[in-house]
This record gives structure tokens, sequence and C-alpha cells, in this order.
């Protein structure tokens, strides 16, 4: 877990490939819901575009959905879920919810998150993310992994960042104590390169 543009999929990306599960994105499996334009996708657009939360009830039902396939059966690590209370409680009464073992918390400075975003180069057909400075793609628009056009996502606009902010202070922070009850939580330093943010990762989770 962590604020929007901490380093979530940065992260969670090159994690999964280490430990051999998939990385399980919600943000992800809503923007391909969106992109399959179904009924779900039009009430999903504005609320993502918007910055705002997709209800919970539809959230878990995606998750549990992805965690049911194949390639999930010995693990998974999950990318910006659950990220509410409720969605946790929700997520706890699924066959999947006893199964979560470790919360790890990006954490960094609000100015730098707008930095990350304001940069940020996605690729809408396969997920990859790039940064303007950052982590430049080999050829400029074009992403490195499948070829297709890089391009910003719909909620990187300065008023949606505000928005994504607001909500994660506002619905979830409170999911901290609600690990750290139950003795999940850890959180790490987000800062400095994508490289020391994944040592510090590794080391958290004792893979040294
Ligand atoms: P989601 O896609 O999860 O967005 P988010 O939480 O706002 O987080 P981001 O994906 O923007 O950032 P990230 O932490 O993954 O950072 P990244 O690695 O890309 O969710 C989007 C929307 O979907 C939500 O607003 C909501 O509408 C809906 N949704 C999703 N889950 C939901 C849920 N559970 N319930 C309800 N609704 C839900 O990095 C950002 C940039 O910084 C990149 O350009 C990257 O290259 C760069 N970067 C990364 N690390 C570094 C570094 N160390 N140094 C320099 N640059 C870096
Ligand atoms: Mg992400």
């Amino acid at each position: 877990m962590g604020a929007p543009g901490c380093g979530k999929g940065t992260q969670g990306e090159r994690l999964s490939k280490e430990l051999g599960v998939p990385h399980v994105s919600s943000g992800d499996l809503i923007r391909e819901i969106v992109l399959g334009g179904s009924e779900e996708a039009a009430r999903f657009k504005d609320l993502i575009s918007s910055g705002n939360f997709i209800p919970s009830s539809d959230v878990v039902r995606i998750i549990a959905r992805r965690l049911a396939e194949g390639d999930a059966r010995d693990g998974y690590l999950l990318d910006g879920f659950p990220r509410t209370l409720d969605q946790a409680s929700l997520f706890a009464d699924t066959p999947f919810g006893a199964g979560l073992q470790r919360v790890v918390a990006l954490s960094i400075a609000e100015e730098a998150l707008v930095e990350r975003l304001g940069g940020r180069l996605t690729c809408l057909n396969c997920g990859a993310t790039y940064h303007e400075t950052y982590r430049r793609p080999r050829k400029a628009g074009v992403c490195d992994v499948c070829g297709h056009e890089l391009t910003k996502r719909s909620d990187d606009q300065p008023a949606a960042i505000r928005q994504r902010l607001k909500v994660y202070h506002q619905k979830t922070e409170p999911l901290i104590s609600y690990y750290q009850e139950r003795n999940l939580y850890s959180e790490i330093d987000a800062s400095g390169t994508p490289e020391q943010v994944y040592e510090r990762l590794r080391h958290s989770l004792g893979l040294e």
C-alpha cells in the first residue's frame, strides 16, 4: 500500500518477478475493464478519471475473480488493494483473505508524489510505467516491453492528483492501524532511486 505515485507498481512489478507470483494491481484491472467498454466500464470511467474510488463490492469481486486464476494458486502480490476498511473486511471474508501474510507501505513526501505522477508515462496495452525524467523508455513515446504507444493516465492531471491524495488520507490511511493491530504491517522509506527502494523492500521482507 501507499499514496498515489509512491511506487507500488514499479516495485510490485519487480518483486512479483523475484517471488514468482502474479502482480495483481486493482488499478490495472479496473483500467482494463474501462478499456473493454462494458456496462461496468461506463460506471468506473468517470470515478477513476476524477480520482475517486470505485465501490468496494465491485473491487472485491474483481480481485477475487483474478485470484481464482491458476497462476495465483501459490501466492500473489496485491498492489492497491485493499484500500479502505470495508474492503479489508470484505476481503477477509473471501476464500483468499486469510492468506494475507504481509502488508508493506511505501512512505514518501507529498512533493515527490506529485513530481512522480506528473511525469509518468503509461502503456495502456501492457501496464508498464515509465517516467519522463527518472525512467525513460529506450525510444521516446514507445513501450520497451510491447512497442505500444505511451500515454498519460487520465487521473495524472493536477485536479485528479489532488483528489487522489485527499481520498488516500481519508480512506486508506486508517488501514495502517487495522494491519498494525493484526501484526502484518511494516513501512519503508520510498524516497531515492527505484533500486534503493527495492533493496529496502527486500530487506523488510527478509529476502537477504
Ligand atoms: P492505481 O492505479 O492503484 O493508482 P494509485 O494508487 O493512485 O497509484 P499509482 O498507480 O498512480 O502509483 P504507484 O504507487 O503504482 O506508482 P508508480 O510505480 O506508477 O488506482 C487508480 C484508480 O483506480 C484509483 O484512483 C481508483 O479510482 C481505482 N482503484 C484502484 N484500486 C482501488 C480500490 N482498491 N478500491 C477502489 N478503487 C480503486 O510510480 C509513479 C511514477 O513514479 C512512475 O512514472 C514511475 O516511473 C516513477 N517512479 C517510481 N518509483 C520511483 C523512484 N524511486 N524514483 C523516481 N521515480 C519513480
Ligand atoms: Mg500503480
